[in-house]
């Protein structure tokens, strides 16, 4: 059986070696933080990494129709595969763990359960869902609401960047096949059960190293446009303007005060000016709300208000709603970690899309400084070993099922 504190010891040189190969990659030079959008070079080095790891490690490798990358042990075609992994890709200058530490994990812990020879009897996966940050196309998990159906094909194919290309474009352009994106039923039917080891991201674990999720909330993206007319900055009278900016600035603080007081949170995190002249009155502010609540009826209201305050055209963009992970597989991780903190999350995640479709979990490493989605986000070394334990553990448990 697994043992924690050897296995934490035992893990420590192929995790250090993954780490240092993946660090490099896609980081901006100004920031220190990655850019590791779907389907961009940066993207492509990292799925050429995972392809690296899985045929080192003798596994079958494959991609799906998808774009999501899958390393397994053995044929998987019996069914009631165990599967864990997470995303290789990041949010604009986001940091080296939310994503990589899940990857980076299962491979560690594969390498411990065949260190001691504790590979179990069934098949065991690993996966690198694609553009899970959806920081390029603008809808999050794009990989596993394509292989749940969540999202459909056709709406994400022609989603676009910020330049305009399509995702069918893009994807064609690092050489996948956008026609076989969709809901991938025979995959999903073999798949036994899912655990995402993932960073905690909001410095809830306090002094415990590893945790176990429970639920994650509701959450959704809405694209707010303020119209207005440009002008000139030097001749047009104040009197005179029609100017969506300070509409748009009203917008953010009372979205502040509003998700304050609901006990909700409320983000305009990405903003579009047009024309964007230092002297011109803009025409237009595009700007995108990430909302967030525990209670899905708080997160309606409170979307509503902000909308309607706003004087704004909104379109909803996408919405996750609530997800309770499985309870049995839950309280199953929990116990076989020695009763370790069960908590909740704001943050989105590829296993709460695959939650939908088969018995989902998903294991916590402490971030302690609870800074994420930046490049300061951090994890100690000593926990993540532990994490990558503790994933073996659990990972040894369900394939000896
Ligand atoms: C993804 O990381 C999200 O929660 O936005
Ligand atoms: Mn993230
Ligand atoms: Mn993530
Ligand atoms: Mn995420």
């Amino acid at each position: 059986m697994i043992d924690p504190e050897r296995a934490a010891a035992q893990a420590e040189e192929g995790f250090a070696r993954m780490w240092a190969e993946l660090l490099p990659v896609g980081r901006h030079s100004r920031s220190g933080g990655y850019r590791r959008h779907a389907w961009t070079a940066a993207d492509a080095e990292c799925r050429a990494w995972f392809e690296e790891q899985a045929r080192a490690r003798g596994l079958a490798y494959e991609v799906d129709g998808n774009g999501n990358q899958w390393a397994w042990s053995a044929d998987p075609a019996a069914g009631g595969a165990i599967v864990t992994g997470s995303h290789l890709d990041s949010v604009p200058d986001g940091g080296a763990f939310d994503g990589p530490l899940g990857v980076v994990s299962a491979f560690a812990a594969l390498d411990l359960l065949r260190e001691t020879g504790a590979a179990g009897s069934r098949p065991l996966g690993i996966v690198n869902f694609g553009d899970e940050e959806g920081a390029r196309f603008g809808v999050a998990c794009v990989g596993s609401r394509l292989m749940t159906g969540v999202l459909d094909a056709d709406r994400a194919r022609a989603l676009t960047d910020d330049g305009g290309m399509s995702l069918a474009a893009a994807m064609e352009k690092a050489g996948r096949d956008p026609s076989a994106l969709g809901r991938d039923e025979e995959r999903l039917s073999k798949i036994a059960a899912f655990v995402e080891l993932h960073v905690e991201q909001g410095r809830n674990l306090g002094d415990a190293p590893i945790g176990v999720a429970s639920a994650i909330w509701p959450h959704g993206r809405w694209r707010f446009d303020f119209h207005g007319q440009a002008n000139h900055a030097g001749t047009t009278r104040m009197e005179d303007r029609r100017d969506p900016m300070p509409a748009f600035a009203a917008a953010v603080l009372d979205a502040r005060e509003r998700a304050l007081s609901a006990g909700a949170l409320a983000t305009f995190g990405k903003v579009a000016v047009e024309p964007n002249g230092t002297n011109a009155i803009p025409s237009r502010v595009t700007a995108w709300l990430d909302s967030r609540a525990a209670d899905p009826a708080v997160l309606e209201a409170l979307v509503a208000e902000i909308t309607r305050a706003s004087g704004a055209e909104v379109v909803r963009e996408s919405y996750t709603p609530v997800v309770d992970f499985d309870g049995p597989l839950r309280d199953r991780l929990a116990g076989l970690l020695g009763g370790v903190p069960v908590l909740p999350t704001g943050a989105g995640h590829d296993a709460g899309i695959l939650a939908s479709a088969v018995p989902t979990a998903m294991l916590f490493v402490r971030n302690p400084t609870g800074v994420s989605h930046s490049p300061e986000e951090h994890a100690e070394r000593p926990d993540c070993l532990a994490g990558v334990a503790a994933l073996a553990r659990v990972l040894e448990d369900l394939l000896a099922d």
